[in-house]
């Protein structure tokens, strides 16, 4: 497995897998890498000829707020997850290679980023949206593996990927899940273990939808009121929102069509802000 850090490189390395003639699938994350991303390589291997993933913690998608500087940083235990699980390349540039200084070029998928987690992290997807642009330009892969867990960053990126034409097949990945039903996370390992216990209300909470579409019920008001109940008996959890979805455009739907609608919700658990969401 190889590992390099600048576009050069990265560059040279792809030159002679193009040359073999032999696809590229990308694994773009941040690193703090757990089961779900094992997942996620997985797939680009049984897709691809030659996996990459990019490690990279994004400054531009933390607002001044929020957890940048904290955000964990594993690179030895992610080294190894990597070459235990087949990757052949990791790219992990410095921020200061990636983003010229004065960089001041966005691209902002508008409509879709709005709502939902765009509400309350404005600028969030705009700085997710740039960045994949930039991994994908550097890796130029033929596809790229995206978890539905973060299922308004994966519909930014599909529309982002539809408007601007780039030549990449974006595979939507199953969301992986402890046997108790909580979805993995890296920010997970901010919650002590009795915030994990009662973080598995928000698994729960969400299958009641399901529940009640598969009992008839398809009117968004009433499923999300059974489900806010349900959060709502664990007090820990301070629920930010909760909605029903078109998961293309993230529109909020008042009826439930089954097949195209989601229900997504983002939390915080303490100070752990969680999101889960689940196909309806
Ligand atoms: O999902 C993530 O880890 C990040 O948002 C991504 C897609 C790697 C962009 O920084």
């Amino acid at each position: 497995m190889q590992v390099v850090h600048t576009i050069p490189d990265l560059r040279q390395a792809l030159h002679k897998v193009r040359q073999e003639n032999r696809s590229v699938g990308l694994v773009p994350t941040m690193g703090c890498l757990h089961e779900g991303h094992r997942s996620l390589i997985k797939k680009a291997k049984a897709e691809s000829a030659f996996v990459v993933v990019s490690i990279f913690v994004n400054p531009t998608q933390f607002a001044p707020h929020e957890d940048f500087s904290q955000y964990p940083r594993t690179f030895a235990d992610d080294q190894a997850l990597c070459e235990k699980t087949g990757v052949d390349l990791i790219f992990s540039p410095r921020v200061e290679d990636f983003y010229a200084a004065d960089a001041s070029t966005w691209i902002e998928a508008e409509g879709v980023s709005d709502g939902l987690c765009g509400t309350f992290r404005p600028g969030h997807f705009r700085g997710v949206a740039t960045v994949v642009a930039m991994l994908f330009n550097s890796v130029q892969p033929d596809v790229a593996v995206f978890g539905r867990k973060d299922l308004q960053q994966l519909a930014v990126i599909q529309r982002m990927v539809r408007d601007l034409h780039f030549p990449v097949k974006i595979i939507a990945h199953e969301t992986v899940r402890e046997p108790n039903g909580l979805a993995l996370s890296s920010r997970n390992r901010y919650l002590a273990p009795e915030e994990l216990k009662q973080a598995t209300v928000i698994p729960a909470a969400l299958q009641i939808a399901k529940k009640l579409l598969a009992a008839g019920e398809k009117q968004s008001s009433i499923i999300l009121a059974a489900v806010r109940d349900h959060l709502a008996t664990e007090p820990s959890i301070a629920l930010q929102y909760l909605a029903i979805v078109n998961r293309e455009s993230m529109a909020v739907v008042e009826t439930v069509t089954p097949g195209s609608c989601t229900i997504a919700l983002a939390c915080h658990l303490g100070k752990t802000r969680l999101i889960d969401n689940l196909d309806l």
